[in-house]
């Protein structure tokens, strides 16, 4: 059983990610110089060259068809692998089998959801007729008039819309509709008269191609490099963020919280971990989904709080989400 209490009391309740967390980590890993200093959850630093050591393989390893061979990239922890003390002490996951300390960002190696081959022209038709069909369908006019019925003076205002783990286009029809209502939001959260105005976008993806990025700045959605969107997040942020293979909302929880947000609906804390499946991966037995990837925590729940809630209009594109709304504050 893993607690994730026991990081809060060891923490003492202090947040494990920071905003000069990640701009070191940026710093680091954009230009490629220096040595990355992070601290475990104790407050230890350790120090990590730029370039991660490869990792073994397994003849037991359950290679993922759908994810690429190992690449360097940035690996966030959890709260809930923070806490998991058989994985500190035994998992190499990030080549430091002895000593693997318990810290919150590093680099290391990582695998990002497959691309599939599609030609430029082709992957910008797909994505101009998929969201086509967003915009004519009725959860898109479902999701319009939500937004339209919503006392807009009551809540936070929005200014920008940050996206996390949207997915490459040429992945499937999900991520086409995931971008598009991206798109309808900017336009319905904009509060300008003027024809066709939009909030500015932007959206973090590892696995995004050349031509997503192209087809998306087309479509006024910038791609920023890992981790630059969590630099991006400021008090009138909306940030959007479905299935993400990273713990987005227990660092947006630490870092920022923002004016709104969309995602899977936040749960009862994750510390249930003996209900998740477990799988091989270099030679050892590790957790999945969504230990790994985007758990829920006291943290993420307290920021969802103050917030008025409702579903986002189920569709091939979304189930399961939830619009999160900050209230504004009523005067003291
Ligand atoms: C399970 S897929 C979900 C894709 C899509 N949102 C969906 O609902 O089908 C997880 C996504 O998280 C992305 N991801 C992994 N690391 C990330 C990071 N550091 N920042 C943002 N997204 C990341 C993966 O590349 C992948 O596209």
């Amino acid at each position: 059983m893993i607690n994730i209490a026991t990081i809060e009391t060891i923490t003492g309740n202090q947040p494990v990610y920071s905003r000069a967390l990640i701009e070191h980590v940026d710093t680091v890993w954009s230009t490629g110089k220096g040595k990355l200093v992070v601290n475990d959850i104790y407050g230890k630093p350790h120090e990590y060259d730029v370039d991660p050591p490869p990792l073994p393989r397994s003849p037991e390893d359950d290679d993922d068809d759908d994810y690429t061979p190992l690449v360097p990239g940035i690996c966030y922890a959890s709260y809930q692998q923070l806490a998991d003390n058989e994985r500190f002490d035994h998992d190499s996951e990030c080549g430091d089998d002895a000593n693997f300390p318990k810290v919150p960002m590093i680099i290391c190696m990582n695998s990002y959801p497959k691309h599939k081959n599609i030609i430029p022209e082709v992957a910008a038709a797909e994505y101009a007729k998929q969201r086509s069909s967003w915009f004519n369908s009725t959860e898109c006019a479902e999701l319009k008039q939500q937004f339209q019925s919503l006392e807009r003076q009551n809540f936070v205002p929005v200014c920008k819309i940050v996206c996390f783990g949207l997915g490459s286009l040429s992945r499937d029809i999900r991520c086409h509709g995931q971008h598009a209502a991206v798109e309808t939001l900017s336009s319905i959260l904009s509060d300008s008269q003027t024809e066709g105005a939009r909030l500015p976008c932007f959206a973090q993806d590892p696995c995004y191609t050349i031509a997503d990025k192209a087809i998306l700045a087309d479509h006024g959605i910038i791609v920023l490099p890992d981790p630059k969107a969590f630099l991006e997040l400021d008090a009138h942020t909306l940030v959007v963020s479905i299935c993400p293979d990273i713990p987005v909302r227990q660092i947006i929880a630490d870092v920022q919280w923002p004016a709104a947000l969309i995602c899977n609906t936040i749960e009862e804390d994750d510390t249930h971990l003996k209900e998740y499946t477990k799988h091989y991966l270099h030679g050892k037995e590790s957790w999945v989904s969504p230990y790994t990837t985007d758990p829920s925590s006291r943290r993420v729940q307290a920021m969802v709080e103050d917030c008025e809630d409702m579903p986002f209009p189920a569709c091939d594109s979304f189930g399961g989400t939830t619009i999160y709304l900050r209230r504004v504050k009523p005067e003291a």
